[in-house]
Order: C-alpha cells, then sequence, then structure tokens
C-alpha cells in the first residue's frame, strides 16, 4: 500500500475508489503480496522441498485456498468445515493434514473417507477412537502424533500452544508411550511427529530449541517418522519496530536437524503468508469529542476483526487521505457494538479526521475474516481481491436475507 497523490491505494486502485464501489467495511487482498509471500515462504525452505500446508484457520476463504493450491500447497485442517473448504478448493487429499484436540467421531470418519494425508492426534483417547474407527471398517489410516514439546514460543500467552501448561499434544512421556503401543498396529499407521509451539513467532531460537527437544525424544523413540510436522507461527510486522524473523537461522537449524534425521518435513504456516496482503476499508460514522480525546466511531467493528479485542493486538490505521493537519487530541478507534473492548487503538496526532473519511486498518488478512461474527447481528463484510487495476469480489457481503 501506498499513497499515490495522496490517495491511499491498494496495488493500483485508491481506497476510495474501491469504497465507492463496494461500500464499506470491505476486506482488501492484494494479490501480487499474496504472491510474494508463497514464493518468499517456498523459496526459504527450497532445499529441502517441504510440504506446505496453508493452515485454513488463517483465512478459509475459498478463493484464496484456490489460489493457494495454485503454488503447490497443501493444507491443514481443524475441522469437517475446513477439511471440505479444502477438498472443495480443489487441495488433494493426500496433501492434507488434520490437528485439533477434539476431533469427533464424525470428523474422523469424514477424514479416513477422504483418506487424507494425515490425522495428527493430540490424545492417546484420539488414537483409540481413530483405531477403533480404521478397524471397522477395515481400513489403513496414516496418524502422526503431536507433541507438546514445553518450549517457550515467546508470544502472546494466548496465542502460545506448546508449553506443558496447554492443552495441545501430549508430553514427552506419553509420546513415547504411544509410539511404543502403536508402532505395530495394523490399522492406524505411524507416519508423524508433529508439534506446533504458537503463533507469531518472531525469534528463532523457540524454533532452534523445539528442534533439539524432537531430536532428543525421536532418538529415545528409536522410531523412523516418514513426516516430522513442525506446524506454522512464523510471526509478522504488525508494528514498524517488530523484529523480522530470521528465516535463513530456522533453515539452517532444519537442514542440521535433516542430516541427523532424515525425513519430510512438512509445514503449517498462515499468517505468514496470508497476513500481511490484507486491509479492513473502514468509514468514520461519527466523531464524538471528549475534554481529552475524540473517539472515531467506525463502521468496522470487532465482529469484523476481533484480534484487538481478543488478545490486545495492534493494527495499523491508515487514513484514506492523505491531509497535513494533525490532531492534537488522542483519537480513539472504536466500533459500534455495545461492548467497551470494540476498540482498534488509541493514537496521538494523527492527521485531522472529519466524519465520512476513510481510514484502513493494515494487515488483517489473518484471523481477520475467519474470526469474524455475526455479533450485534451485524453483516459480514465483503472480501475483494486486488490484482492490479482489477477488483474481484471473492465473498459477498452479507445480506439480512442470510441472517434469518
Ligand atoms: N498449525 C496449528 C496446529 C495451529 O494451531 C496453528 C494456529 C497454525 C498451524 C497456524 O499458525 P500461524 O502460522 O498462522 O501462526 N487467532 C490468533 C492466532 C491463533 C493461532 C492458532 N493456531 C491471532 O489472531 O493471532
Amino acid at each position: 500500500m501506498r499513497y499515490i497523490n495522496k490517495k491511499l491505494t491498494i496495488e493500483k486502485l485508491s481506497v476510495d475508489r474501491i469504497a465507492k464501489k463496494y461500500g464499506t467495511p470491505a476486506y482488501c487482498y492484494s494479490f501480487s503480496q499474496f504472491r510474494k509471500n508463497i514464493l518468499n515462504f517456498k523459496k526459504s525452505f527450497n532445499s529441502f522441498s517441504p510440504l506446505i500446508c496453508f493452515s485454513i484457520k488463517s483465512n478459509s476463504n475459498i478463493n484464496l485456498i484456490k489460489e493457494i493450491k495454485k503454488f503447490g500447497f497443501g493444507a491443514d485442517v481443524v475441522s469437517m468445515g475446513e477439511l471440505m473448504v479444502a477438498l472443495k478448493a480443489g487441495i488433494h487429499p493426500r496433501k492434507i493434514v488434520f490437528s485439533g484436540v477434539g476431533k469427533t467421531s464424525d470428523e474422523i470418519n469424514y477424514a479416513i473417507n477422504k483418506n487424507i494425508l494425515l490425522i495428527n492426534a493430540e490424545s492417546q483417547s484420539e488414537i483409540k477412537e481413530i483405531e477403533r474407527i480404521a478397524k471397522l471398517r477395515n481400513k489403513q489410516v496414516q496418524i502422526g502424533i503431536r507433541l507438546n514439546p514445553n518450549t517457550d514460543a515467546k508470544t502472546l500467552k494466548q496465542i502460545s500452544t506448546g508449553k506443558k501448561e496447554n492443552k495441545f499434544g501430549v508430553n514427552e512421556e506419553t509420546f513415547l508411550d504411544l509410539v511404543k503401543k502403536y508402532k505395530r498396529s495394523k490399522n492406524v499407521i505411524l507416519k508423524c511427529l508433529s508439534v506446533h509451539i504458537g503463533s507469531q513467532i518472531l525469534d528463532h531460537k523457540p524454533y532452534e530449541k523445539m528442534l533439539k527437544v524432537i531430536y532428543k525424544i525421536i532418538k529415545k523413540a528409536n522410531f523412523n517418522f516418514e513426516f516430522i510436522d513442525l506446524g506454522g507461527g512464523m510471526g509478522i510486522q504488525y508494528e514498524n519496530n517488530h523484529n523480522k524473523l530470521d528465516y535463513k537461522k530456522y533453515n539452517n537449524s532444519i537442514i542440521r536437524f535433516l542430516k541427523k534425521y532424515n525425513s519430510k518435513i512438512i509445514f503449517e504456516p498462515g499468517r505468514s503468508i496470508i497476513g500481511n496482503t490484507a486491509s479492513l476499508i473502514s468509514k468514520v460514522t461519527y466523531i464524538k469529542e471528549e475534554k481529552t480525546k475524540k473517539f472515531i466511531v467506525l463502521d468496522a467493528a470487532m465482529n469484523d476483526l476481533i484480534r484487538p479485542a481478543l488478545y490486545g493486538a495492534y493494527h495499523k490505521i491508515l487514513p484514506g487521505l492523505k491531509k497535513n493537519k494533525r490532531s492534537n487530541k488522542i483519537y480513539e478507534f472504536v466500533g459500534p457494538i455495545c461492548e467497551s473492548t470494540d476498540k482498534f487503538s488509541s493514537i496521538k496526532n494523527f492527521q485531522e479526521l472529519v466524519e465520512k473519511d476513510l481510514v484502513v486498518l493494515q494487515d488483517v488478512g489473518a484471523y481477520g475474516m475467519s474470526l469474524s461474527s455475526n455479533y450485534n447481528l451485524r453483516l459480514k463484510p465483503i472480501e475483494l481481491l486486488i490484482k492490479n487495476t482489477k477488483i474481484k469480489v471473492i465473498r459477498k457481503r452479507q445480506t439480512y436475507k442470510d441472517l434469518f
């Protein structure tokens, strides 16, 4: 995104033009950024040709998944709905991995029917259930076991998943026990060790530590896993002063690992592929002036983008049209929802805004639309894919008819 003649533009289209045609709030994805992220990710790890499974939970728009598929990606899914959308987008079942702590019997049955690459199990009870269903149906089902490596991802506590107090995966002792129990099962074919230590990780060191833990445990297990699934979690720069994850160092530590333990690596990235590709265009509905600050009431709300309310996450806000005058009051950007947490951020010295001005929330491609809801019975926004000067509606704005 950049300013051309003071107008904020996505690829070659001004935000103003997009908003006039499609209304607000609107999620807009830049195709060129999306493509760049995909190619960069592939290039960062090309020496060992991993299977890259896009994490559908970060963004489940079928039109975007269809585009990702063209680059050879598979999918990481966590529910029947996500598995269905991945298949519908044309992703080959043998490129799909299924994670999650609470897969139901229906979901397991469906995954077995579709013959997906791996069901990554997260407990002994789940493996028992997979084995029961597989036996009943006289099938052989490929599974992974998710290890909880007790590694601190050094990220927000709400999105950390790899520490012993988190519900994900099994601890070392259970892992070793399960390998022993299931390595010769007829119906459950043990193929993979999987991990995912958290999200929005900007430091390569937790990954290095995680690889060391994995190595130590697979040595003890004395078993040849065909796949090591390292999960996702690669962070992006929401703020200018954020570190950048050092992909080179992460890549090097994986290469060192593979020299000692030959296997096929799987990744499950979400945010690093889609996060910085999208912006949420919103219009200022009202400005409410208080003594010390001004409430900038937007037409976008926490139902459209919940990350600030849920995690205190920060999304940069930019004006649609650049003006020179700065406000001497703090601007508090809020939505219209009846909750005090329906707030995007408070900013000092923002440029003067007036009612009906456009603003743009940045880096909302991951866990933006996929976490949106109809809270307060608000309609979900439209999603647009921008390619150069072309706009494709990749999801229509909801209508009241869709709701009732
Ligand atoms: N694999 C597994 C097993 C996961 O649980 C996740 C994310 C991923 C892969 C993808 O992680 P990523 O590459 O996107 O970091 N809603 C939160 C993030 C929750 C992440 C949940 N798991 C947020 O908005 O920050």
